[in-house]
């Protein structure tokens, strides 16, 4: 099998680290499929890479066909199939949400352009640095003869910790639980939905209500405790690790392109994905909604209904995401 050729940016940072010597190890594409890593770097990170890159070779994983380190995006991106954008700029001290994106458009626009002019023709894009959706719609708007579907959001993360929520709540191991989606925007204004997931075959709302004593009680629950955990664990995270999530954001990314290019089995996950106007959204906007793949990219999901409740949720995070694309529009990065 030929290798697949794979560029992560950030490389030298902590999902970086957390994610590369899963991906040498046949994680992510498979234990048959051999793997080219390309870890782009700016100038200060250069040298941690460098060490990432020797303790790569020092894991002598029989998958790993080679391993370079450039500062450069255009060798960087050069023959990828697989593009993972993890480095990003982060928010500092008195930076306006305008300040952020406007950072954060200097790095994703020539990443966009550099991977239209020098990626494989095949070539599959996830966005994880925040904020996560906005950068891929830059990402994709620079990106000129790339279809702007091969570019995604990670919202996989926000997927698993509901996923987990759920089952901590009903007792259930993970494994029961299918159907759960994330709408909207990686943020606090994502929409953690369950109304359509199972648990062991049945319906999750249905064994909510049977647990907590009837239908007010499990939306009591699901308004003040599911939805707010999840759409803030992000920032629990970084209260009690002292830092943001990095082997469970490394894990939703790995998991988010195996599923992307390997297919979900005709299961539903979550991502972040241009929105051709389903549910309402906004044709161009990057929003996370319930997808499917079949090993050649993900599709939303059409025909799920969702309530007047679910509606509002996902009008407010979509809102966010409408002035987020407003205000780069206004900088001229798309
Ligand atoms: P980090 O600060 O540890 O590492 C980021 C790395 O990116 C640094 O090494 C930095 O030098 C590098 N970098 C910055 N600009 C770059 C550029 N132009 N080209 C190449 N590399 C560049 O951060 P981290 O913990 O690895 O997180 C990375 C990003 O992922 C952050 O934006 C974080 O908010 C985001 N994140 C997203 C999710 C999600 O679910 N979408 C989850 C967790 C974290
Ligand atoms: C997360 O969801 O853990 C991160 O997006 C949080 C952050 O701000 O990096």
């Amino acid at each position: 099998m030929d290798a697949t050729t794979i560029t992560v940016t950030g490389a030298a940072g902590q999902i970086g680290y957390a994610l590369l010597f899963r991906v040498a190890a046949g994680e992510m594409l498979g234990h048959d499929r051999p793997v080219r890593l390309r870890l782009l770097e700016i100038p200060a990170g250069i040298r941690a890479a460098e060490g990432t890159a020797l303790e790569l070779q020092d894991g002598a994983f029989p998958l790993l066909q080679a391993v370079e380190v450039t500062d450069d995006p255009r060798a960087a991106f050069a023959g990828a199939n697989v593009a993972m954008l993890v480095g990003a700029r982060p928010r500092s001290a008195g930076m306006e949400r305008g300040d952020l994106l406007a950072a954060n458009g200097g790095i994703f626009a020539p990443q966009g352009a550099a991977i239209a002019a020098a990626a494989a023709a095949d070539v599959r894009v996830v966005v994880v640095g925040n904020p996560a959706n906005t950068n891929a719609l830059i990402a994709a708007a620079s990106a000129d003869g790339v279809p702007a579907e091969r570019f995604t959001a990670l919202t996989r993360l926000d997927h698993e910790r509901a996923v987990a929520q759920l089952a901590a709540r009903l007792e259930a191991p993970v494994a029961d639980v299918t159907g759960v989606a994330i709408w909207g925007n990686h943020s606090a204004t994502q929409f953690p939905d369950i109304a359509h997931a199972t648990v062991g075959g049945r319906a999750a709302p249905e064994l909510l209500a049977e647990r907590l004593g009837g239908t007010d009680a499990a939306t009591r629950w699901l308004d003040e405790e599911f939805v707010p955990r999840v759409a803030r664990r992000g920032a629990e995270i970084i209260e009690v690790r002292g830092s943001s999530s990095a082997a469970s954001a490394a894990n939703a990314a790995l998991r988010h392109v195996r599923d992307d290019l390997l297919g979900t089995g005709g299961g539903r996950t979550s991502a972040a994905v241009v929105s051709h106007g389903e549910y309402g959204v906004p044709e161009g906007l990057v929003c996370s909604f319930p997808v499917t793949s079949d090993g050649s990219g993900y599709r939303i999901v059409e025909d799920l209904d969702l309530d007047d409740r679910g509606c509002a949720r996902l009008g407010a995070s979509v809102a966010e995401l409408v002035e987020e694309r407003d205000a780069v529009r206004a900088l001229g990065l798309i």
